[in-house]
């Protein structure tokens, strides 16, 4: 067998290390931005949403939008009605969604009651305590 010279090989033990380092680093980056809302509930009660909404999240939300990420990124996002027609579009025109427009359509529906239905009391109680 060729030997590789010392330089070359410490050179290569170098590259070695670093790669996987700075692979990780790109990783984190992005999972840390997620990681408190990727923690949260993966479920909400929707027994209250009109019935429209309950199908919405059983049928299309909770199998459309947990295909990349679980359905706590959404569920814990809050965004305005504006914000989550653009979100859900951007969602939908990723590479292998499976979502075409009609679900889009329902799903940003869900979204934008859920919010004003449960996120935004829930972010006016944390101010009342305050
Ligand atoms: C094809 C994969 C894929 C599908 C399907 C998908 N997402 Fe995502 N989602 C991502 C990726 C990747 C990110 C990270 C940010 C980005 O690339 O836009 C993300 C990020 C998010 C975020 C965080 C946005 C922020 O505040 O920065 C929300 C909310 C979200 N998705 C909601 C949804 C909803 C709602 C659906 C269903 C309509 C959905 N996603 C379906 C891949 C997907």
């Amino acid at each position: 067998m060729r030997k590789i010279p010392r330089a070359r090989r410490a050179a290569l033990i170098a590259l070695a290390a670093v790669v996987p380092s700075v692979v990780f680093a790109a990783g984190s980056a992005d999972s840390k931005k997620y990681e408190k809302v990727d923690k949260g509930p993966k479920t909400i009660d929707v027994s209250k949403y009109p019935q429209e909404i309950q199908d919405t999240y059983k049928k299309l939300f909770s199998k459309k939008c947990s295909k990349c990420h679980t359905l706590a990124r959404p569920l814990n996002t809050s965004k305005t009605p504006e914000e989550w027609k653009t979100y859900v579009e951007k969602m939908r025109k990723k590479p292998n969604s499976g979502i075409d427009q009609k679900s889009a359509e329902q799903i940003a529906k869900f979204l934008l009651y859920d919010q004003q239905q449960r996120k935004d009391k829930d972010k006016k109680k944390d101010k009342d305590k305050k």
